[in-house]
C-alpha cells in the first residue's frame, strides 16, 4: 500500500496530504467501491461537492473502509444556488448529514458566480461555521485574485485553500504566486489535464521514460514540485495506486520547465473562466 509521507500545513494550523482523491462522477454502489479502493490504496482526502450528488457514497466508503474517521479528510463544496448566508449555512449542515459526519473537514465555495455578487455572503457563512465547529477548514474554489481579496477584506479571514483548474496546459503561474503571497494552498482540479491529456507531449513522455514511470505520474509529480495539491480521479484501483506513487523520483529543473512550457492561451478544459463561467 502506498503511504502518504508528505503533507501540507495550511494557514489554519491543520494539515492535508500532498494528494487527494477526486470523486466526480463516482456514484452508487460502483462509486462506493471505487472510493473504498482509493482509501485502501492510501488516499486520505476525498473531494466531493453538493453538486456531485455523491456525498452519501463518500461517507459510506469511509465507513466501509474501516479507517478511523480522524485519519481521513472529507471535503465538500457549497453550490452557487446556496450563496445567501442562511442558505449556505443550511447547505453545510445538509452536507454533514449526507456525509454522516459531525464536522466537515474542509468546506469550499464551489464557484464565485460574480454576476450574482453573493459569494461574500457564502464566505461569511463559512467563517461562522468554522467558529461554530461545523467545519474545520474553510476555503474556496475557482476564485481569482480579485475574489480572494474581496472576501479577505470583508472578514479578515484568508481561505486555507483555493481549488482551481491546473494542469500542464493551464499552469496558473500568476494565481499560484498570488496564493503564495496570501498564504493560500493551491489545490488542482483536473490535474491530469484531460480532453486531451498531455501524456503524448515529448516534455511528459520523455520524462516518463527517463524516470521509468507513467506520463500520469510525471504530471502528478510536476504538481507536487510546484507545491500544488492534485485531486486525480480514477475509477480503477491500479490507476489509483499509480497516481499515489509519485514520491520516489524527482523531476529536474529542465523537466519541470519543459512541462510548464506546455501552457496554451486556450489551455482551459471548457472555458471555465471564473469571471464569466457560473455554476449553480
Ligand atoms: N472545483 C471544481 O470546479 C472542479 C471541477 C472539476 C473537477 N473537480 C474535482 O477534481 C477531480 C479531478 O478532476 P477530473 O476528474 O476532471 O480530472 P482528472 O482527475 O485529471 O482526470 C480523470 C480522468 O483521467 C483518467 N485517469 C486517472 N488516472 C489515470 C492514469 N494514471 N492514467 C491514465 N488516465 C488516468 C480517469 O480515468 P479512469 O477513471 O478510467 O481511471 C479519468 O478519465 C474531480 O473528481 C473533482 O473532485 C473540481
Amino acid at each position: 500500500m502506498a503511504t502518504q509521507d508528505l503533507t501540507y500545513r495550511l494557514n489554519d494550523g491543520t494539515s492535508v496530504p500532498f494528494i487527494g482523491f477526486g470523486t466526480y462522477p463516482l456514484r452508487g454502489e460502483e462509486g462506493i467501491a471505487a472510493m473504498t479502493s482509493a482509501l485502501e490504496e492510501g488516499y486520505r482526502y476525498l473531494d466531493t461537492a453538493v453538486n456531485y450528488e455523491n456525498e452519501h457514497e463518500v461517507g459510506e466508503a469511509l465507513r466501509r473502509s474501516g479507517i478511523p474517521r480522524g485519519e481521513v479528510r472529507l471535503a465538500t463544496k457549497v453550490p452557487g444556488r446556496f450563496h445567501e448566508k442562511d442558505l449556505a449555512r443550511r447547505s453545510l449542515a445538509d452536507s454533514a448529514e449526507r456525509l454522516g459526519i459531525e464536522q466537515i473537514d474542509v468546506a469550499l465555495i464551489h464557484w464565485p458566480n460574480p454576476s450574482r455578487d453573493l459569494y461574500p455572503q457564502a464566505w461569511q457563512a463559512l467563517v461562522q461555521a468554522q467558529r461554530d465547529g461545523l467545519v474545520r477548514t474553510i476555503g474556496v474554489s475557482n476564485f481569482t485574485r480579485e475574489h480572494l481579496e474581496r472576501i479577505i477584506d470583508d472578514t479578515g479571514v484568508t481561505p486555507a485553500l483555493n481549488q482551481v483548474e491546473l494542469h500542464p496546459y493551464f499552469p496558473q503561474e500568476r494565481l499560484r504566486e498570488t496564493h503564495e503571497e496570501l498564504g493560500i494552498r493551491t489545490q488542482a482540479w483536473s490535474p491530469l489535464g484531460k480532453n486531451p491529456t498531455p501524456f503524448h507531449e515529448p516534455a511528459v513522455a520523455d520524462a516518463a521514460q527517463a524516470h521509468g514511470v507513467s506520463p500520469a505520474q510525471v504530471v502528478l509529480r510536476w504538481h507536487v514540485q510546484l507545491g500544488s495539491m492534485p485531486l486525480p480521479k480514477s475509477g480503477t484501483r491500479a490507476r489509483q495506486a499509480e497516481n499515489l506513487d509519485v514520491l520516489g523520483f524527482e523531476l529536474s529543473e529542465a523537466e519541470m520547465g519543459a512541462i510548464s512550457a506546455l501552457e496554451r492561451a486556450d489551455g482551459r478544459r471548457f472555458g471555465g473562466d471564473p469571471d464569466t463561467h457560473e455554476e449553480m
